[in-house]
């Protein structure tokens, strides 16, 4: 199969009349993919995800969120190996599934453009850099259900600095993470969606947590 191009185009002459694509069932349809099936998705269609999904609203207008596009399976590869070390790609049940990813964004935060912008705030009770990178990743994730691309989010709890390295990323820069994306293949499926836990409606509190 050759490179995924575009499966709904981002870039419609015009304004359209009626939504393109629901937001509901974009984010009632979205699931971490771990296991991808080969197809490279090429650059300029990665990059073009990317640009829209830096729309998401951002601290302050800081704009201290950067994606750096790793297109191809080749790119996916150079991101995990970067990512992750040789054991786990040697014996986890997952690597195969995630290597065989058709490209990778890697999401980085600006901490000090936002202490720029915001000189007088002193402590960060809630890094801003951050919660922008989520934001943005959300953004690209739902991109991604709309262009029909399986996507998995990769949180940074480890070699923050190769993967720095890798995206020779200026100094001062954060990893937040980074989104895998292509064809799904046939896979497992995780663990954690059975996991118990509260319901959504639980989670909806209406004024106040009940108290006693
Ligand atoms: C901050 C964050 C970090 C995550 N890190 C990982 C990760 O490193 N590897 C992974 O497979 N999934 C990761 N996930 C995906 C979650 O496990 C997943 O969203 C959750 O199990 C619910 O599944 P769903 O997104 O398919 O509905 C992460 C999600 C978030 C929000």
């Amino acid at each position: 199969m050759g490179p995924v191009r575009w499966a709904v185009s981002t870039r419609s002459p015009g304004r359209r009349k009626t939504p393109r694509v629901d937001v509901r069932d974009a984010l009632r349809r979205r699931r971490m993919t771990r296991a991808f099936d080969g197809t490279p998705v090429d650059e300029p269609t990665i990059a073009d995800l990317c640009e829209s999904a830096l729309r998401a609203p951002t601290a302050g207008n800081a704009r201290g969120v950067a994606t750096v596009v790793l297109a191809g399976t080749e790119g996916a590869r150079r991101y995990l190996e970067a990512a992750t070390d040789a054991a786990w790609r040697a014996t986890s049940p997952r690597a195969a599934g995630l290597l065989a990813a058709g490209g990778a964004v890697v999401v980085l935060c600006d901490p000090p453009a936002y202490a720029a912008r915001y000189a007088d705030l002193g402590a960060w009770p809630v890094p801003y850099w951050f919660g922008d990178a989520a934001f943005a990743t959300m953004s690209l994730l739902l991109l991604c259900e709309e262009a029909g691309l399986a996507a998995c989010f990769l949180g940074a709890f480890r070699r923050e600095r190769e993967v720095l390295s890798l995206v020779a990323a200026p100094e001062g820069l954060r990893v937040f993470g980074a989104v895998l994306l292509g064809g799904a293949a046939p896979g497992r499926r995780s663990a954690s969606l059975d996991r118990p836990g509260p319901t959504r409606a639980a989670r909806v509190i209406r004024g106040a947590f009940a108290t006693g």
